[in-house]
């Protein structure tokens, strides 16, 4: 069965809940999925799941250290990366704070990781993003996510 990993740095439970937002969705399409704090998470771990999804607070437009230090790491498995699929989600505390520009940078990472990232012609375009606490069009949003992450999952891992 493929599998999901939600990783997510959170200081003030935002983009944690937005997380938990998008796992709901990956688990009502039957697909396995992890959460877990980007402290918890080792490079090595990346390895073992068929989608990544990361998820940051914005801090001056772009992800949190933590987050940007796994990705760095994440360069001992260059090129083992390929194929799986990618997405990613941001909080901020304003409208214009930067919350795209986030996904945008954690995007890119991915697809350099040679990842297959699917975007939305109808939800938030790029991935996810609330402004400070997800509110109910946040939530849906991030459900609808997690069934589109899970569908290109199993159509490309299943
Ligand atoms: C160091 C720092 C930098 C921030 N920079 C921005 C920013 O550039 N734009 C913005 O809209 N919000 C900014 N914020 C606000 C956070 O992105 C926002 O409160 C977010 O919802 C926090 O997510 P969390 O609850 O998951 O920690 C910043 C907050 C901190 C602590």
């Amino acid at each position: 069965m493929p599998k999901i990993l939600i990783c997510y740095y959170s200081r003030s439970g935002h983009t944690k809940a937005m997380a938990y937002m998008i796992a709901d969705g990956v688990r009502s399409s039957e697909v396995e999925v992890d959460v877990k704090k980007v402290a918890d998470v080792k490079p090595s771990d990346l390895l073992k799941y068929d989608g990544i999804v990361f998820g940051s607070p914005t801090y001056y437009g772009t992800c949190a250290a933590e987050l940007k230090s796994l990705i760095d790491k994440s360069v001992k498995y260059h090129e083992e990366l390929q194929g799986k699929v990618g997405g990613a989600f941001a909080s901020s505390g304003n409208v214009g704070g930067g919350n795209e520009t986030t996904v945008i940078q954690l995007l890119q990472a991915l697809l350099i990781h040679g990842m297959v990232i699917v975007g939305d012609p109808v939800g938030d375009h790029y991935g996810p993003v609330s402004i400070e606490k997800p509110n109910k069009r946040v939530e849906k949003d991030c459900k609808e996510y997690g069934k589109r992450i899970a569908w290109l999952v199993k159509k490309l891992h299943g």
